[in-house]
């Protein structure tokens, strides 16, 4: 599959199950001063989170264009050293405004990640918030996932928020094993969660519950939600057997389109991902 036809098929998916497909909203948010760029998909829904806002619907799916360069979710540091992070990147979620909560949003995601896109089960790992009893029980007992696959973590990998303030709840991310090759570390041999790149996060799943104020104060939302983030580039190479996501078809066109003239300060063999992302 292309990226294009990897994009669509997660949309018409999300659509086939009651989600209104929601275009992308601009990398500049729109009256909303706690953030400079758009940095998740989730940020244009952030008023009906909170139960401010009413839509005509409840459930949505986008392909939202995203910016992480600077704010509470910055991957400037990544970028150019590792081959699966940018500063620009598109996010395909799905969203339930009050609608479904967890025993939906996961057999969702994991249907649509083994069946539809055929990912082998057997290279994909789990994560779920350390307390979060009944994302374990989803997981376990409901998809059948074994829980030695399943791991607890902390605040700082299964705790997402949108900003210093907004929503925002436990989450649950699907991580997919590219194999030793792909370690940027050189490692051999090593197991999940090991963070040397061999294995990579390809969904965030957010059990969104909570609005966190300036002073850290969580007041639950008037609904629980789910807000989901799945990295365009990241399922491509994936699914497109790459282990950078500059090595797909979806950046193809720019890398090829760039003279290295442009970088004559630069000699090679600086790789062109370190060039231009
Ligand atoms: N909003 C969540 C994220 O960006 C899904 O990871």
């Amino acid at each position: 599959m292309t990226g294009h036809q990897i994009r669509q098929l997660f949309l018409e998916y999300f659509q086939q199950h009651g989600h209104r497909i929601v275009k992308s909203s601009s990398l500049v948010p729109a009256n909303d001063p706690t953030l400079l760029f758009t940095n998740a998909g989730m940020n244009q829904f952030k008023d009906v989170f909170l139960g401010r806002e009413k839509r005509d619907y409840v459930r949505a799916a986008s392909s939202q264009k995203c910016v992480r360069a600077g704010g509470k979710h910055n991957d400037l540091e990544n970028v150019g050293k590792t081959a699966r992070h940018h500063t620009f990147f598109e996010m395909l979620g799905n969203f339930s405004f009050g609608d479904y909560f967890k025993s939906e949003a996961i057999p969702l995601a994991w249907n649509l990640i083994t069946r539809e896109y055929g990912i082998d089960q057997d290279r994909l790992w789990i994560t779920i918030y350390q307390d979060d009893e009944e994302a374990f029980a989803i997981w376990n007992q409901k998809v059948g996932i074994s829980s030695e696959r399943v791991f607890r973590l902390g605040e700082k990998d299964n705790f997402w928020a949108m900003g210093d303030t907004g929503p925002c709840g436990p989450c649950s991310e699907i991580h997919f094993d590219q194999g030793p090759a792909a370690s940027e570390s050189g490692h051999v041999e090593c197991q999940f969660p090991c963070d040397c790149g061999r294995y990579v996060e390809i969904w965030n799943l957010v059990f969104m519950q909570f609005d966190c104020d300036s002073s850290g104060k969580l007041t639950p939302l008037p609904r629980p939600s789910i807000d989901t983030g799945m990295g365009l580039e990241r399922i491509t190479a994936v699914l497109q057997g790459k282990t950078s996501n500059f090595e797909t078809d979806l950046p193809s066109g720019i890398m090829v389109s760039i003279p290295l003239s442009i970088f004559p300060c630069v000699s090679l063999p600086t790789t062109p991902e370190r060039l231009l992302f």
